[in-house]
This record gives structure tokens, sequence and C-alpha cells, in this order.
């Protein structure tokens, strides 16, 4: 028999990876990256009326909730210790319309969800969205005229928006409609109105997905939209180009850059955090939580180890935080361990 251990000796020499790896208390000491419950957003659906919490199809264990018990949820998020929220309205059809109107309606669904958990709840952060698609009865993120997303005018908008959500309490403004020149507008608006302190959470690298299925279902917008929203997203094709953009954003003002979908687009979170330093957050969007929630529930793959390998790895990629929805069923493990 030929001397196994030998051979290899001569091939590594005195290298041996496998030495900090072979206890739990090696690897623990070893370890570089560490998903805490201070890394998450929850980002929640809001319907009007009271007292409902209706299931939504596509994402099983997620529910659309009215603002009472939106309040309870952000009241058991803040108890978990999770840092933050991001809220999405799922607003009555015969409210949408083609400008997406009901953005500038001051006690809005977004805002009253705003304002009452403000009011119920001390120690947790609000993140709101402006892009209009869920008020839009076109399902785009922008005003449409003549088959295009007018640029300009949907900013215009948009800051008015941000206006009247940083009013009702907002404290980060995330824009995700991808216009140009919005995060600088936005800035100069939010400082006019007194809004200093609120953020800006860019959703700098935003990309034409279809990991956003369910979220269309979630909040509505599947059955109305036009054609895709290719004109505004970014190809998924372009890293470089994500680049450029945040850049802008950055030059603008934002205090915060997003990368979206997550774990498909991992490169950019390591590339953005590289390029601007910038806290940088990864959303783990809808499909991506949809498709591990799916394949748990057939019992291909360990739902709740694949959950925590996910959001690992965009800590390993440079992400200082992540959007998902599975935030409190992670911060439930989290707090055991
Ligand atoms: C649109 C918006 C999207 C999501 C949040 N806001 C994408 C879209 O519908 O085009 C996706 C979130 C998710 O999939 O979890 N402004």
């Amino acid at each position: 028999m030929q001397d196994k251990t030998h051979l290899v000796d001569e091939i590594t020499g005195h290298r041996r990876m496998r030495r900090n790896r072979k206890a739990d208390w090696t690897r623990r000491l070893v370890q570089e990256n560490r998903l805490t419950v201070d890394d998450l957003i929850w980002p929640i659906f809001i319907v009007p009326g009271t007292g409902i919490v209706d299931p939504i199809a596509a994402m099983p264990g997620v529910n659309r909730m009215s603002v009472d018990k939106a309040v309870e949820a952000a009241k058991e998020a803040a108890d978990l210790g999770i840092p933050a929220i991001a809220t999405f309205p799922d607003i009555e059809m015969e409210l949408r319309d083609e400008t997406g109107s009901n953005s500038l309606v001051a006690n809005n669904l977004i805002n009253q969800t705003t304002a009452a958990i403000k009011k119920a709840v001390a120690n947790i952060g609000i993140i709101t969205d402006v892009a209009l698609d869920p008020f839009t009865s076109h399902g785009h993120d922008g005003i449409l005229r003549d088959g295009e997303i007018v640029n300009d005018e949907t900013v215009d908008q948009v800051v008015k928006a941000a206006i009247l959500q940083a009013d009702a309490g907002a404290d980060i403004i995330a824009p995700s409609e991808m216009m140009d020149g919005r995060i600088g507008a936005i800035r100069r608006g939010l400082d006019a109105a007194g809004h200093q302190s609120v953020g800006i959470m860019s959703y700098a690298t935003k990309f034409s997905s279809g990991f956003y299925g369910p979220y269309r279902e979630a909040i509505n917008t599947k059955g109305l939209l036009k054609g895709d929203k290719n004109s505004y997203y970014i190809n998924p094709a372009n890293g470089t180009e994500a680049i450029r953009d945040a850049a802008l954003d950055v030059e603008e003002g934002a205090d915060m850059l997003m990368v979206k979908p997550g774990l498909a687009y991992i490169d950019i979170c390591w590339r953005v955090k590289e390029a601007f330093g910038l806290p940088t957050f990864a959303y783990q969007v809808s499909g991506e939580y949809s498709q591990i929630k799916a394949a748990a529930m057939n019992g291909w793959i360990d739902g709740e180890r694949i959950m925590m390998e996910t959001l690992l790895a965009f800590k390993r990629a440079g992400c200082d935080g992540i959007l998902t929805y599975f935030a409190p069923e992670v911060a439930k493990i989290l707090a055991k361990r």
C-alpha cells in the first residue's frame, strides 16, 4: 500500500486548511462574518380596513395586514430587536389612476400606517418607498404618457410624495422607481420642508428582474402592468452600468444604497460596497423568498438552513443589512442561539 499521508505532505508541505475547521470552537473563533438581528429590515404589506391578516398565496407565511395589525407586527418586530420595517401598500383599485394621484394624499394608506406605528411603537425605524406603482392603474413606477414613463414629471411627484411621507413620520425615504435625478431632488425637497434628519436609502441598483413576481401579486399590480420596466430598471446583464448609476445617487446625496434583487446580484453588492463604502443593503426580494419557501415545503431543501445561508452570504458580500421577508423568523432563531 502506498503511504497516502506522505504523498499529501509532499504536495502541500505544512499547509493544512482543515486545522482551523477541526472543532466547533476553532470554527467559531475564526468565523469572519455573522448575521445578527441588527442586520434585518422587514418589508410588510398593508391593506385598508381593520383586523385583516390576509395570506399572500405566492408568499407562504407573508400576509397583507390592515393598519392596526401592522402596528401589532411592528411592535413584535421591535421587541425582537429588528431595527426597521419597510412598508408597501395594496390600495383599493378605485384609487389607482394614470398618474398615481393617491400618492399625493396626505393620509393615504402608507402615511396612515407610518403615523399609527410611530404613535404606538417607540423603537423601530420606518422606511417608505415613493415609487408610484402601488398607486397607478397601469402598475408602472412613474407617470405614463403616450407609452412612455416620463422622468422629470415623475420626479416632481415623487418629491411631493416623499415630503408627505416624512410629514407622517417616515425615517428613511427609499425611492425605488429609478427615475434619473430623483435622489438630489428628494434631498432638496426634504431639506426645504424641514426634514433634514430624514435619510435616503436609494434603490441605487434596481434590476429589471423576474424575481419581483410574488410582490406584484401581493400589491395587486400583476394584472395591471402593461409591458415591462426595461426602460427604467437596469438590464440584468450590466454590472458596470449599475455602479455608474449608484455613483450618481451617491453624488446626489444618498445616505444608504441598496442592491435589488439580492442573491442573483451578489457581485453588485460587493462592487457597490467596495466602490462607495456607504451603508449597503441587499433586498432579498419576493421571488427569492418564495423559491426557498416552496422548495422547503416540498421537502426538497432544508428551508431554515438555506434561509440563514443566503442571509449570511449578503454579509460576506459586504452588505450592512438585508431587507427580507424572513426577518421575524430569523430574529426568533437568532434569539435562541
Ligand atoms: C416597485 C417595487 C418592486 C418591488 C418593490 N417595489 C418591483 C416591481 O414590482 O417592479 C419588489 C419587491 C419584491 O419583489 O419583494 N417599485
